[in-house]
Formats: C-alpha cells, structure tokens, sequence
C-alpha cells in the first residue's frame, strides 16, 4: 500500500507540475485551456485524497527503519526531505482549491460529482494561495529532483537496495 501511493502521489504530483506550467501558458482562447485546468484540479483533488489516505495508511502501517548503514545525516537529511515532501502533498493541493473555489465555485470531478466549495475568499487570500502554490509546487520539484538523485545514488552507487525496496 505504502509503494502503491508513494508512487501514484509521485507520478502524479511531478505530471501536475507539468501541466500547471504547461497550462498556465496557454492563451484564453486555445481550445486546451479549460480542459487542462479541469483535468489540474481534478487530479490534484485525488493527490488531496490519497495524501490523507497515507497518513491514515502510516497509523497502521508505519514506515520501515532506515537501512543500519545510512550514516546519521544521511537519514537525519532523508527524514526532512520525506517530510517537506509529505507537507506539499496537502500544501498544494489545498491552497489550490482555495484558489479555484474562492468565488464559490465547486471542482468538477471527471463529471462524476463536485467538491464544494467550503468557503469563499477574499482576493487578499486568494493572491497569497496563488503565491504559495506556485512557490511550493516548483520548490517541490527541485526538492524532488535532489529525492530521485539521492535514490539513484544509493542504489546505483552505493548498492544498497535503496530503491529497489521502494519499488
Ligand atoms: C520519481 C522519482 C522518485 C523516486 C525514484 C523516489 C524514490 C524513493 C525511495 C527509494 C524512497 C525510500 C527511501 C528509504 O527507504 O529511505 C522514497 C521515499 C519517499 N518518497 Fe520518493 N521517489 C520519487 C518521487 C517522489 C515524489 C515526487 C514525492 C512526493 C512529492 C516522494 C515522496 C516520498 C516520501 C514522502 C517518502 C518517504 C517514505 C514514505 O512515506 O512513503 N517521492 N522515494
Ligand atoms: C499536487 C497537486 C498540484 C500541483 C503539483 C500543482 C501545480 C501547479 C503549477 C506548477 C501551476 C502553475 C503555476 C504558474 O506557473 O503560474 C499550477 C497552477 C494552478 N493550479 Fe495547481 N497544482 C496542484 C493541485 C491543484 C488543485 C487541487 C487545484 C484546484 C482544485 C489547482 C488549481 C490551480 C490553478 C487554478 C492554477 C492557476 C493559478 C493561476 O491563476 O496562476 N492545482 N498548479
């Protein structure tokens, strides 16, 4: 369960990362800038969901000790770079409902159902989710970057079976 959400959370918050950059440049009138806004939301709406599904996965089933051959500031350095990514699960996503929700509007969920709007925002909180969403999310990707890097290394270089029992 843990490796079937790392890996589905990743993929999908590295191809959103992706799409919110490719979307963002699109002018008004192409024919892809309401859907692939849509599709953004959406997926980024089931990253929200899987990221509370792992928190409440890590209560029953917490993650494995790191290897006893990872020096003390390699895991002390693995530990906060696992949490910074852990918060932007929920970071992301949530300021990017407040953006798309903050005049009351739902998100559209593939047709499917709607995820209401809680609350509407004013433009001042609606400019800083903006502000934060984009920060985290391209931060994150460096962050991401120099996460794959490091699981490349160990299990490439160092060859202790560090990815491969992520995988
Ligand atoms: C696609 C490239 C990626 C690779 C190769 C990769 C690889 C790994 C590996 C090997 C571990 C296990 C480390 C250990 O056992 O100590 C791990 C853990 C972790 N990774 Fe990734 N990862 C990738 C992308 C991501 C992304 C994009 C995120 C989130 C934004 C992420 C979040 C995490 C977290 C939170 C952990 C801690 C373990 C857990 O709670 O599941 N990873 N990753
Ligand atoms: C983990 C999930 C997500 C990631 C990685 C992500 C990433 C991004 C990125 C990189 C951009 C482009 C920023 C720019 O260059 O200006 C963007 C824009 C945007 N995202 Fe997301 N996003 C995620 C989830 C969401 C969700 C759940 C929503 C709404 C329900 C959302 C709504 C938006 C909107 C409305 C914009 C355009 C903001 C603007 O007007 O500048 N995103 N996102």
């Amino acid at each position: 369960m843990a490796k079937l959400m790392h890996w589905t959370i990743g993929l999908l918050i590295l191809g959103l990362t992706w799409l919110g950059w490719y979307m963002v440049g699109l002018s008004y009138y192409d024919p892809w800038s309401q859907d692939s806004l849509i599709a953004h939301r959406a997926l980024g709406m089931v990253v929200l969901a899987l990221a509370l599904l792992k928190v409440l996965w890590l209560m029953v089933s917490p993650t494995p000790e790191p290897l006893p051959s990872h020096k003390p500031w390699e895991q002390k350095s693995s530990r906060l770079v696992h949490w910074t990514l852990a918060v932007s699960m929920f970071v992301i996503p949530i300021t990017g409902y407040v953006i798309s929700t903050s005049e009351g509007a739902a998100v559209p969920m593939f047709n499917w159902f709607d995820v209401p709007a809680l609350f509407v925002a004013d433009e001042s909180t609606r400019d800083l989710a903006i502000a934060i969403h984009y920060y985290v999310a391209y931060a994150i990707f460096g962050v991401a970057m120099l996460h794959t890097a490091a699981a490349l290394k160990h299990q490439f270089i160092d060859r202790d079976g560090t990815l491969k029992r992520m995988l």
